[in-house]
């Protein structure tokens, strides 16, 4: 057994699973951030899915060779696999982009599942995350960006709940917006220059988008500290 270290990004998305818990883990890969969340007994157990069975083949190999016993290992597609009986109650998607984790989160009705808390990091359109759980009965209990590899990442907690939420909150993060720091100016400045590659790219009949573009990148530049 050895003791499973995470990278930065996985190590923030721990720190906000809550104590004794049950989640599922959707996309889990190499299943690291459940064997660390057992070794530090953090949660009681863990449902750890792929839809990729070679993914699946080394999770059951690093589950085996760390002796766990309370992780169960499951080749489904998104939360297909998931029962009530299950008693999960929280769902963690990391590491995929906004299409895929809203198309996983929107093929089983959450109520059915009684799911407390969700744990999203989107490699894509985070604000597209926010809008679609904010609108299925969640709110945004905790968010936090953090940097690895030069890569910014947002991750963010939802609770069950309803809170009521500006565009610019769905747009930012209320919470990120709250608490701007350097990193945050660096995500705008990030975000700016895609939409300037964006607008490069584009060809001159489509000025409308082009000019859409660029108010965009206006008000990003006003947010900034
Ligand atoms: C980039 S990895 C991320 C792994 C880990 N969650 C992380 O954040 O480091 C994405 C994983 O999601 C899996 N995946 C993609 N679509 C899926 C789906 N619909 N259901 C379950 N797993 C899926 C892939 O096979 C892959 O192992």
């Amino acid at each position: 057994m050895t003791n499973v270290r995470l990278s930065k990004r996985l190590n923030c998305i721990a720190k906000m699973v809550e104590f004794n818990s049950v989640i599922a883990d959707i996309g889990c890969d190499h299943a690291l951030l459940d064997i660390y969340l057992i070794q530090k007994n953090i949660i009681k157990k863990a449902i750890a899915c792929d839809i990729n069975e070679g993914a699946l083949n080394q999770a059951k190999k690093n589950v085996f060779i760390n002796n766990i016993n309370n992780i169960d290992l499951r080749l489904s597609d998104g939360l297909k696999l998931l029962k009530k009986s299950d008693n999960i109650d929280t769902i963690i998607i990391s590491g995929l982009g906004n299409q895929k984790i809203i198309k996983i989160l929107d093929d089983k009705e959450l109520i059915n599942l009684d799911i407390k808390c969700i744990i999203i990091q989107s490699n894509t359109h985070v604000y597209k995350v926010r809008e679609y759980l904010v609108k299925k009965g969640f709110y945004i209990h905790d968010e936090k960006l953090i940097k690895e590899n030069k890569i910014i990442y947002t991750i963010i907690k939802f609770m069950k709940g309803h809170k009521k939420y500006s565009a610019k909150q769905i747009y930012y993060g209320p919470i990120i917006l709250k608490n701007k720091n350097e990193l945050f100016n660096e995500l705008l400045n990030d975000m700016i220059l895609k939409n300037k590659n964006i607008i490069n790219s584009l060809p001159n009949k489509m000025l409308l988008k082009k000019i859409a573009l660029k108010i965009n990148n206006l008000k990003i530049k006003k947010e900034m500290i």
